[in-house]
């Protein structure tokens, strides 16, 4: 089993949108008992609140549900129990550093990483394009 951790800053956006997105792709691979996939947000803002209305439209418009999840915030105590804690820009990854008080298991990365690119994923909260996203 493999535990991956998404982190954005209100986990209304970019955060539940790669959780979803990475849950479809495991069930499509066929490799969802593998995995297990959760978001999370570095700010309490969005606290207990649903995913953004644009974002869960355009999860939707691919096919994807994401019913039923709320943001939550990171915890300190989420660094043991995830494998790989995955943030959306390089402001998630300083804000986990200091919830987690350092990444002494080289757990977090940037999402892009797995792209093969360097920087962020824009934050449609403030860019408005959830395609982009
Ligand atoms: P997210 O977008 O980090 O992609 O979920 C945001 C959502 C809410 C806020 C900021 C970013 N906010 O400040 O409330």
């Amino acid at each position: 089993m493999i535990k991956l951790l998404f982190v954005c800053l209100g986990n209304i956006c970019r955060s539940p949108m790669a959780e979803f997105v990475m849950k479809d792709l495991a069930q499509k691979a066929g490799i969802s008992a593998q995995l297990e996939i959760a978001s999370a947000a570095t700010s309490s803002e969005e606290e207990g609140n649903p995913v953004y209305p644009p974002a869960r439209e355009k999860l939707k418009e691919h096919g994807i549900s994401c019913l039923g999840k709320t943001a939550r915030p990171l915890q300190k105590t989420d660094y043991a129990c995830y494998d790989l804690i995955i943030g959306m820009e390089g402001s998630n990854l300083r804000a986990m550093q200091r919830i987690f008080g350092g990444d002494p298991e080289g757990k977090l990365h940037l999402l892009l990483e797995y792209a093969g690119r360097s920087g962020g994923i824009a934050d449609p909260w403030y860019t408005g394009d959830f395609e982009q996203t």
